[in-house]
């Protein structure tokens, strides 16, 4: 089978969901190659629409053209992170070396470390269930295009190790190897080794010397999120940087903005119900409810925290791995006859944990909004609603 093609028209990026077709598991197990920010909830809906369970969340490289999906798709579903041990992506819980394997049921991907269009990039090779068989599609990045390559002119990039990733590594594959590229401009899709070896305009016919004289004079204009997308791309999308006009810690930027209504309970299935963050804090306040702030350390570091809530992480990084000390710690936090209200970025991931806290016993509530609310269309949080937003009490360190 192909690979599922999925488009960002904005970055004309490819994304590729691969999953195991013969599988008896379900949901079976899936990977994603490239996410993009911007497309979560399409991805999101692909793999409720196949009835998959993602497994890996992979990048080629640090991109410097999108914000990676890859941290938000942990949250999200559980997946494991997986990038280039040479890209700097700290936050990613498998840091890939050449001829690694990563399983996805019974399928998986070998990594070719590509490097050129940045130190670290890699390709990966699907097998698609053939092991004996010569590999059948290749996931090339901004290595090999359709007929071009990626440009080498930042990010450690080098024109010379280019040349050798394509004409050594990649062109070593099998011609009818299927090339799935990271961009396309043209709307073209695919590709094969052959037909690359024989029609690529930047290195059919070319020496070394040639290809690294072609690739010094291209003069490309920076791309437009370079400073933006890389180091966003280097903590797998998650925590943008702290933004000090979104007001401090002393100076709420909108207090008192709820009203009655939102204060009441929302019914819920599962556990007692989602409550509005001024709800919440009235009960926290009124000695009714144990406040748990369920967000990463790292998050709480990098976002902001809640003085005297209670910190106890339902995943955590590396990897956004479930937190084997959740449930003991929520039963040791939260006294008989309290309630508990949970609290995590924009109000998803609490309703998880106030599902297991419901089925541990307690009478859990999951606080709607989050400490800062979904991002707006500039990506920035803290702007549409949240504990932060509402004027309830927080700091930064
Ligand atoms: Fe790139």
């Amino acid at each position: 089978m192909n690979p599922i093609q999925l488009f960002d028209p904005a970055s004309s990026t490819f994304t590729y969901i691969l999953f195991d077709e013969a599988s008896t598991e379900s949901p079976r197990p899936a990977l994603i190659i490239d996410p993009v920010d911007e497309q979560l909830e399409r991805d999101l809906g692909v793999l409720r629409h196949y009835g998959l369970k993602l497994i890996w969340a992979i990048e080629t490289h640090a991109h410097a053209d999108h914000i990676t999906s890859a941290g938000l798709l942990a949250e999200h579903t559980g997946a494991q992170t997986a990038a280039p041990d040479a890209c700097g992506i700290t936050t990613a819980s498998r840091q890939l070396k050449d001829g690694d394997v990563l399983h996805f049921g019974g399928q998986s991907v070998k990594a070719l470390h590509t490097p050129g269009h940045t130190g670290g990039s890699m390709s990966l090779v699907w097998q698609n269930g053939q092991a004996n068989e010569a590999p059948t599609h290749v996931f090339t990045g901004d290595t090999l295009l359709i007929g071009g390559c990626g440009r080498t002119d930042f990010q450690s990039g080098s024109s010379e190790m280019l040349y050798n990733s394509i004409t050594k590594v990649l062109f070593s594959l099998p011609d009818s190897t299927t090339v799935w590229p990271g961009h396309d401009y043209k709307g073209q899709t695919q590709s094969t080794i052959g037909a690359e070896k024989v029609g690529n305009a930047r290195v059919t016919g070319r020496s070394l010397e040639e290809f690294v004289a072609l690739m010094g004079a291209l003069d490309l204009p920076k791309p437009k999120r370079l400073e933006e997308a890389v180091p966003a791309n280097q903590r797998s999308g998650l925590a943008q940087p702290i933004r000090h006009d979104a007001g401090d810690a002393n100076t709420p930027l909108n207090s008192g903005n709820t009203t009655k209504e939102e204060d009441t309970v929302q019914p819920a299935e599962g556990y007692a119900g989602d409550v509005s963050p001024q709800l919440a804090f009235d009960w926290w306040q009124s000695g009714e409810a144990v406040l748990v702030d369920i967000r990463t350390d790292a998050e709480r570091a990098w976002v902001g925290f809640v003085p005297g809530a209670v910190d106890l992480a339902w995943k955590q990084w590396p990897g956004m791995v479930a937190n084997p000390a959740y449930d003991d710690g929520i039963l040791a936090a939260v006294p008989k006859g309290k309630k508990v209200v949970l609290l995590c970025r924009s109000g998803l991931r609490s309703i998880p944990a106030a599902k297991r806290a419901a089925e541990l016993g307690l009478e859990a509530y999951n606080i709607m909004e989050g400490f800062e609310g979904d991002p707006n269309s500039n990506a920035h949080r803290n702007r549409l609603a949240g504990w932060r937003y509402r004027g309830l009490p927080w700091r930064q360190n």
